[in-house]
């Protein structure tokens, strides 16, 4: 099938790359000019395991075009993603004036039938928005052309995209006309193998669907995270908790770990933009504005743990940060812990010496005008003369390090750890003051 995607974001490029890949003939359309070169050179703009092979290999293969040239793209796919950012406005809600720009493209240049999906987390009501968008859009060219708008929100995971993308668990299908069914079938068909994961439900519940999920998902770790501080006080082991109920079959294992607080571009994002719809309709989201709170103060754990040790005066302090992205596998650093400690430390009068394994640059972009900010090659470097080590991502090659060699670069033997990455009795057996959440410090 003939599919376009506007939007070469996350989830614009990733859906794109495995649509190519099981051999639908994909165009992605972006207005960057440098990312659309970028891609044809293949540079991809993100980190994402297993993408740049399958974005080179389908490109190369003509699967998988990319241009800036939007009506080649409406004129090429008889599906149209929507895939383009939503960023927040200042008041928290969803702005839609990328995906309305979009829908206005598309029905400038339509010549033919178009089924319309957007991609892109949108709050309930945009279907209708962009669907009055592109209605206008004909009425002032003159022409009478038929066209669908479905909601097809994305579920994947950034780190695990490609796969989320290829293996969904679910692929949720909004819609007030049955005939595009067969069409969404036929797209989905090498995703839906085995059995049928696709939910088919109307517009409104689609789109509600999908932060539905995210703020459920921030709602456990809240949960969780408003937990670890009565363990901390209570003198409880929140991860002794946590297994507890995990082995709850109704509660899980998944989404329970506590911590420094979520970050990245979705929960956040999210749960604001669901507050926001609420409050625009005259409902007050009380669970969502105290997941949204308790959020807020977690990520402000380690610098309290830090001033708890030190003091509020951190000058002529040196800190050792492991861990700058929001979770690992990824190098964004979108609402990433790291940067609430990190100016929290600034503030304070402290230097930092970071190390991440993949989110160098980004935070290069970021923080590069810092003096107080000192990049370092590896793990081990970042420790250095350093006063303490701070951990604020739980990548892989963080979990079992060479405590002495840590304990020899350190000044003082102390780690604030924002992942329970460690065994607090074996690290405080081995001399270590160890600070860890929800663990009774
Ligand atoms: C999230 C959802 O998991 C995806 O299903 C969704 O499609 C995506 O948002 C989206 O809307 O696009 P993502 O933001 O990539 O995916 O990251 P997650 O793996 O969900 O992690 C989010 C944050 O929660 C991270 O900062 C992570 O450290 C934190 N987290 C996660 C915890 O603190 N504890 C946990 O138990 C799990």
């Amino acid at each position: 099938m003939k599919v376009t995607v506007f939007g070469i974001g996350y989830v614009g490029l990733v859906q794109a790359a495995v649509l190519a890949e099981v051999g639908h003939e994909v165009m992605c359309i972006d207005v960057d000019a440098k990312k659309v070169e970028n891609l044809k050179n293949g540079v991809i703009p993100i980190f994402e395991p297993g993408l740049t092979p399958l974005v080179k290999k389908n490109y190369e293969e003509g699967r998988l075009q990319f241009s800036t040239d939007a009506e080649l793209g409406v004129h090429h796919g008889e599906m149209q993603f929507i895939a383009v950012g939503t960023p927040p406005d200042e008041d928290g809600s969803a702005d839609l004036k990328y995906v309305t720009a979009v829908a206005r493209t598309i029905a400038q240049h339509m010549t033919s039938h178009k089924v319309v999906l957007d991609k892109s987390t949108v709050p309930v009501g945009t279907a209708d928005k962009v669907r009055s968008v592109m209605e206008e859009t004909l009425k002032a060219r003159g022409v009478d052309i038929s066209f669908d708008v479905v909601s097809n929100p994305e579920f994947l995971k950034e780190g695990a995209a490609v796969s989320d993308c290829m293996r969904p668990e679910r692929i949720v299908i909004g819609t007030d006309n049955e005939d595009v069914v067969d069409l969404l079938r036929e797209l989905y068909e090498p995703f839906n193998r085995n059995h049928d994961r696709m939910i088919l439900m109307d517009i409104r519940s689609a789109e509600l669907t999908k932060y539905a999920a995210n703020c459920m998902l921030a709602t456990k770790i809240s949960f969780m995270n408003e937990i670890s501080n009565l363990a901390e006080r209570l003198g409880a082991d929140i991860e002794k908790v946590r297994m507890g109920i995990g082995s709850d079959s109704r509660i899980g294992y998944s989404f329970i770990y506590p911590g420094c607080g979520y970050g990245g571009s979705c929960f956040p994002k999210d749960v604001q933009a669901l507050i926001r719809t609420a409050q625009q309709i005259g409902y007050t989201p009380r669970i969502l504005q105290a997941v949204e709170e308790v959020n807020h103060d977690q990520k402000l754990k380690l610098p309290e743990f830090i001033s708890r040790h030190f003091g509020e005066d951190l000058k002529g302090k040196t800190f050792a940060l492991w861990g700058l992205s929001f979770k690992p596998n990824t190098d964004d650093m979108r609402e990433a812990s790291s940067r609430v400690l990190m100016e929290a430390l600034w503030e304070r009068g402290a230097q930092v010496q970071a190390y991440d394994p993949e989110a160098m640059d980004e935070t290069q972009r970021i923080y590069g005008h810092r003096s107080d900010l000192k990049l370092m090659g590896t793990k081990e470097a970042a420790l250095q003369d350093a006063d303490a080590l701070v951990i604020c991502t739980e990548w892989q090659s963080f979990r079992a390090p060479d405590f002495d060699a840590i304990k020899k670069s350190l000044k003082q033997p102390v780690i604030f750890d924002g992942r329970n990455l460690y065994d607090p009795e074996r690290l405080s057996k081995r001399g270590f003051v160890y600070y860890a959440i929800g663990r009774g410090a």
